[in-house]
């Protein structure tokens, strides 16, 4: 394709659609990079989150970054503010949904310092209310307001750690393996019922807040790029994968867990991994 027209092409790919981020922290976030991907690519969208995350100030100078977006507090434990957060979106945005991403994840008991093998029930149930019944919660919110157009696309962010044991990753595998199945399920029903379109992507270690707050982050992230034969995928790379996902050209892809690792999941070892033990 000519140079000309590939820019052109790869700068309209969300033109004309609407949308909802949450998550974006501060600028480590991956969130924060899928607001710019979005912005650039034309999307019009709202950012959302806790309100205790707004607090400190940091997503302001992202909205005024994406075009003045509007930011609509969110804690979403709460039904009354899921519901306050679609309704007051689609009214800003003028019209139904096209995509909306789904970047919220904590562990309570990772936070407090409990072991996998000492858990606190009621911390646990925060953690899978917050990672996970959240995404439920928004899904659900959408299927009884009719809040989503027909293709739209509906993405949360996930970790390989729903299929396998990192022991360090605690109750957080629990969570996602909920979250990857509520994709399933909610992915079949509203399907059938709006052609929406709902997947996960399985990301890399990413430094940022919620990352680094796994024991032993650093040592986990060189390990994964290290494993990786195309090494760890950035934040970027990740926005950049979103940005498909809400694009027209997936428009089929819907129910899935896509890793997007660099091609983690698919290894089992590689010379760099044993150089790095050799080195211990
Ligand atoms: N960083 C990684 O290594 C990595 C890898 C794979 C998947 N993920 C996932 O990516 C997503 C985004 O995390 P991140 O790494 O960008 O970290 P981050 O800390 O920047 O984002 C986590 C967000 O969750 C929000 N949040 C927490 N509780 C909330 C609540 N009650 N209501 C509303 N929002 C709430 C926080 O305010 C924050 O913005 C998470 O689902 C995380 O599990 C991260």
């Amino acid at each position: 394709m000519p140079q000309k027209l590939y820019f052109i092409y790869m700068n309209n790919l969300l033109k004309g659609k609407r949308g909802i981020i949450s998550g974006a922290l501060n600028d480590k976030s991956i969130a924060w990079q899928v607001a710019l991907k979005c912005h650039e690519q034309g999307a019009q969208f709202v950012l959302t989150n806790a309100p205790i995350a707004m607090r400190m100030g940091e997503i302001n100078k992202l909205a005024e970054t994406c075009g003045n977006a509007q930011i609509i507090s969110c804690d979403v434990l709460k039904n009354e503010d899921m519901d306050n957060l679609i309704s007051k979106s689609t009214e800003i945005l003028g019209g139904k949904l096209d995509f909306i991403l789904h970047s919220v994840g904590m562990s309570l008991n990772i936070r407090k310092g409990k072991p996998y093998t000492d858990l606190d029930y009621k911390f646990m149930h925060d953690t899978l209310d917050i990672s996970a019944m959240s995404f439920h919660r928004l899904l659900q919110t959408c299927y009884k307001a009719d809040a989503i157009n027909e293709w739209g696309s509906v993405v949360a962010l996930t970790y390989i750690g729903a299929q396998r044991v990192f022991p360090d990753y605690h109750e957080m595998g629990d969570a996602k393996s909920l979250l990857e199945s509520i994709t399933r399920s909610f992915g079949y029903h509203y399907g059938k019922a709006k052609k929406v379109r709902i997947n996960t992507i399985s990301q890399s270690p990413t430094m940022t807040t919620a990352g680094s707050g796994v024991k032993g982050f650093g040592d986990f992230f060189n390990y994964a790029d290290a494993l990786s034969p195309l090494g760890n995928a950035s934040a970027d790379d990740c926005a950049n994968y979103c940005v498909l996902m809400f694009s027209d050209l997936s428009r089929k892809v819907t129910m899935q867990n896509l890793f997007h690792d660099g091609g983690f999941s698919f290894t089992g070892f590689s010379k760099e991994v044993m150089e790095m033990n050799k080195e211990k």
